[in-house]
């Protein structure tokens, strides 16, 4: 009676173990089978009514029905497993000859590629580049530049003025007059950077923009010298030739002064938002170095004279890659900025 029991209970397991179709399935044929509740468990417990040779014989048998019992459980075990290791290897495959997509790199922004072309340039010149303070003083801003107080030309330019008397520098020439007092006559500097200036903000204006403030100081520097390195400075950045004109323009710190225009790269000329409509842009206010700048930081104007000029590096920049609207330079809009 016992001996069938137990054949029927071990074929009909080995029968579930061999169609379970999860993991969870065999377990709970393992637990029927196997478990503290199952009919082997309860068997062995009915062991002990039994004569002593029938307990042996019928040991024996529950051990091995036990024994094949375990095997084809773990054999299925291991079946289970090596089919979710393949599913998975089949979901997850990577075609690792595939071309990478690659580090998304960023760049110069564009004033920054012109500043230091110009750099490279005036360098080759002989000239020395300078930083200057942000923050200036009164003095370096205006007076030294031969714009005292009451000057009607500290009105030409919009003033963002800080407690205690100090300012965001409107201009980069403050750095003509540090440069002058720390390096004396001969002189060749350029000073690019950013400049300050308390305007309504449009297509061609900004509260910050950047110059390129230029100076050299020698022995018979004319008009000539000036014209000269104007004309390299341009060819150089626009890599052609530019139609340019020269009118008289006013600098309270140089005389005779000039506004060397371009003809607009943007419209060739008709005119459009960036010239204003006047086919011409602004773009390089100059002149000889007015005697009293000299004199103000220490230079003989007997025996030395002097260029400067101011350089729009903001406008610049407009014009060579024909950008219409100075907002988008500093609008941090990565749209813009990944054409260049
Ligand atoms: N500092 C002037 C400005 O920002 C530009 C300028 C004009 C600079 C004439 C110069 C110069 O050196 O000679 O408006």
């Amino acid at each position: 009676m016992l001996d069938e029991s137990i054949q029927e209970l071990e074929s009909r397991s080995l029968a579930r173990i061999a169609s379970a179709k999860s993991p969870e399935e065999l377990e709970a044929v393992r637990v029927d089978a196997l478990g503290r509740k199952s009919g082997l468990t309860q068997f062995s417990r009915e062991m002990g009514k039994l004569a002593p040779e029938e307990r042996s014989r019928i040991g024996k048998l529950l051990n091995s029905a036990k024994q094949k019992l375990e095997e084809a459980l773990e054999v299925k075990k291991q079946q289970f497993a090596e089919a979710a290791l393949r599913a998975r290897l089949d979901a997850e495959w990577v075609d690792l000859t595939l071309p990478a997509p690659g580090p998304r790199r960023g760049h110069l922004h564009p004033i920054t590629r012109i500043q230091r072309e110009l750099e490279e340039l005036f360098v080759s010149l002989g000239f020395t580049v300078l930083d200057g303070p942000e923050v200036e003083t009164e003095y370096y801003n205006f007076d030294a530049l031969n714009i005292p107080a009451e000057h009607p030309a500290r009105d030409m330019q919009d003033t963002f003025w800080l407690d205690g008397g100090n300012l965001l520098r409107t201009h980069t020439s403050p750095v003509q007059v540090h440069g002058m007092e720390r390096l004396g006559p001969p002189l060749r500097m350029i000073a690019p950077g950013r400049a300050f200036r308390n305007e309504s903000v449009d297509a061609s204006h900004e509260h910050t923009f950047y110059q390129l403030e230029g100076m050299m100081v020698d022995r018979e520097v004319s008009v000539a010298h000036l014209l000269y390195f104007m004309k390299t400075l341009l060819t150089a950045i626009f890599k052609r030739e530019v139609t340019v004109r020269l009118r008289p323009g006013y600098f309270p710190f140089v005389e005779p002064g000039f506004e060397l225009d371009i003809q607009c790269l943007i419209c060739g000329g008709p005119g459009c938002a960036v010239c204003k409509q006047s086919g011409w842009v602004e773009l390089l206010p100059c002149g000889l170095v007015n005697p009293n700048v000299l004199r103000m930081s220490g230079i003989d104007p007997e025996e030395w004279g002097g260029f400067a000029f101011g350089l729009g590096l903001t406008r610049l920049v407009m014009m060579r890659y024909g950008i219409d609207d100075i907002r988008h330079l500093q609008g941090g809009d990565l749209r813009f900025l990944e054409q260049f």
